[in-house]
C-alpha cells in the first residue's frame, strides 16, 4: 500500500541545476491533496492520502504535505514516523506547532508569495462593498434597473479621501495598504509592535480590514464589544481568518444593516452562517484571497523547495516554531 521512493537515486532537475544527483535516503511522502503548478512534478513520488485523518496507523510515512487539514496530536499519533510537516499556505493555525516540535516533527509554511493575490482580492472586496458591486448587478440582472441614471436607488461611497484601517501591518497589510494609497485612501494601522489602538482605529476607519494570523492572541481579536465601535456604514474586509472575528456578533450587526462587509473566511469553512447569505450589504467569497493561477503555483514552489532541502538535509528555509 505505502509507496517508498529513493530520491537519491535520481537524477533530478530543479533551479535549473541539471544533472544534479540528490544523495538522500528513501523517504515516504504523503499528501492530504495534490497542489497545483510545476513544482509538483519536481517532488519525488507522493503518495495521496484517501482520508484525513487516516482511517488507521500509517507507519513509514517521515512527510506530509497538507492544507487546511488538522493536524495535531491525534493525527500525528497515526504518523508515527513523521519528521516534516510542510503546510500549503501562509496561515499555518490548523497545524498544532508545539506537539509537532515535542515529536521532533518540523513545521513549514509558503510565506512571501501570496501577499499580493491576498491584496487584490482585499481591494476587490473593499470596491465590492463600497460600490455595491454586487447588488447593483444583480439589480440589472433581475430587471429592476428602470429609471435613469441620474436618478439612483442607492449610491455608494468614494474609497478615494475614504481611511482605510488595517489591522496587522505585516506583508500582506502592507501590500494592501500601497494598493489603498494609490486608490487615494489614507490609511491607519494597528498592529502588536505599534501603530493605533486598535479601538481607536475602528472608530475612525471607514474600511477596516484584518491582516494578523489566527493565534489564542488574535482569536476573538475584534469582540460583540468591539464592533459597535464601527462607525455606522463602516465596512469590514476578512481576507485573513474568520475567528479573529466574533462571528455571531458580526453577523447580528450585519443583520442590522449598520455596517457592510467583505469575507472571503469564516469561522468554520465551508460553512457560511443562513443569515449572511440573504443580505445585500454583505459580499461572500469562498477563501479565494490566494486562488490564482500564478500564486497557487508560487506556494507550490515554496512547499516544494522545503520538501527537497528536507530530503537534501539542508536548513529548511521556510520552518515555522509557534
Ligand atoms: C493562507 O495561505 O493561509 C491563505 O489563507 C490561503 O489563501
Amino acid at each position: 500500500m505505502e509507496t517508498r521512493l529513493t530520491l537519491g537515486a535520481r537524477e533530478r532537475d530543479h533551479d535549473g541545476r541539471h544533472g544534479e544527483t540528490l544523495d538522500t535516503p528513501a523517504v515516504t511522502i504523503a499528501a492530504t491533496q495534490t497542489f497545483r503548478g510545476p513544482a509538483w512534478d519536481e517532488l519525488p513520488d507522493v503518495r495521496v492520502l484517501e482520508s484525513w485523518p487516516p482511517e488507521e496507523a500509517v507507519p513509514g510515512v517521515e512527510v506530509l504535505l497538507e492544507a487546511v487539514v488538522a493536524v495535531g496530536p491525534g493525527e500525528l499519533d497515526l504518523l508515527p514516523d513523521l519528521r516534516l510537516v510542510a503546510n500549503y499556505g501562509v496561515g499555518y493555525d490548523n497545524v498544532d506547532v508545539a506537539a509537532c516540535r515535542a515529536r521532533g516533527i518540523a513545521v513549514t509554511n509558503t510565506p512571501g508569495v501570496l501577499d499580493a493575490a491576498v491584496a487584490e482580492l482585499t481591494l476587490a472586496l473593499m470596491l465590492a462593498c463600497r460600490r455595491l458591486v454586487v447588488p447593483s448587478d444583480r439589480f440589472v440582472r433581475d430587471g429592476s434597473w428602470d429609471s435613469i441614471w441620474s436618478r439612483p436607488s442607492r449610491l455608494g461611497h468614494d474609497l478615494a479621501g475614504s481611511t482605510l484601517g488595517l489591522v496587522g501591518f505585516g506583508r500582506i497589510g502592507q501590500e494592501v495598504a500601497k494598493r489603498a494609497e494609490a486608490f487615494g485612501m489614507q490609511v491607519i494601522f494597528n498592529r502588536r509592535t505599534g501603530g493605533l489602538p486598535l479601538d481607536e482605529l475602528l472608530r475612525t476607519a471607514d474600511v477596516v480590514s484584518l491582516h494578523v494570523p489566527l493565534t489564542p492572541e488574535t482569536h476573538g481579536l475584534i469582540s460583540r464589544e468591539q464592533l459597535p465601535l464601527l462607525q455606522d456604514g463602516a465596512t469590514l474586509i476578512n481576507t485573513a481568518r474568520g475567528a479573529i472575528v466574533d462571528e455571531d456578533a458580526l453577523v447580528d450587526e450585519l443583520v442590522s444593516g449598520r455596517i457592510s462587509a467583505g469575507l472571503d473566511v469564516f469561522a468554520d469553512e465551508p460553512h457560511v452562517p443562513e443569515r449572511l447569505l440573504d443580505l445585500p450589504n454583505v459580499v461572500l467569497t469562498p477563501h479565494i484571497a490566494s486562488a490564482t493561477v500564478e500564486t497557487r503555483a508560487a506556494m507550490t514552489r515554496v512547499l516544494a523547495d522545503n520538501v527537497l532541502a528536507f530530503l537534501r538535509g539542508e536548513r529548511l528555509p521556510n520552518e515555522v516554531f509557534g
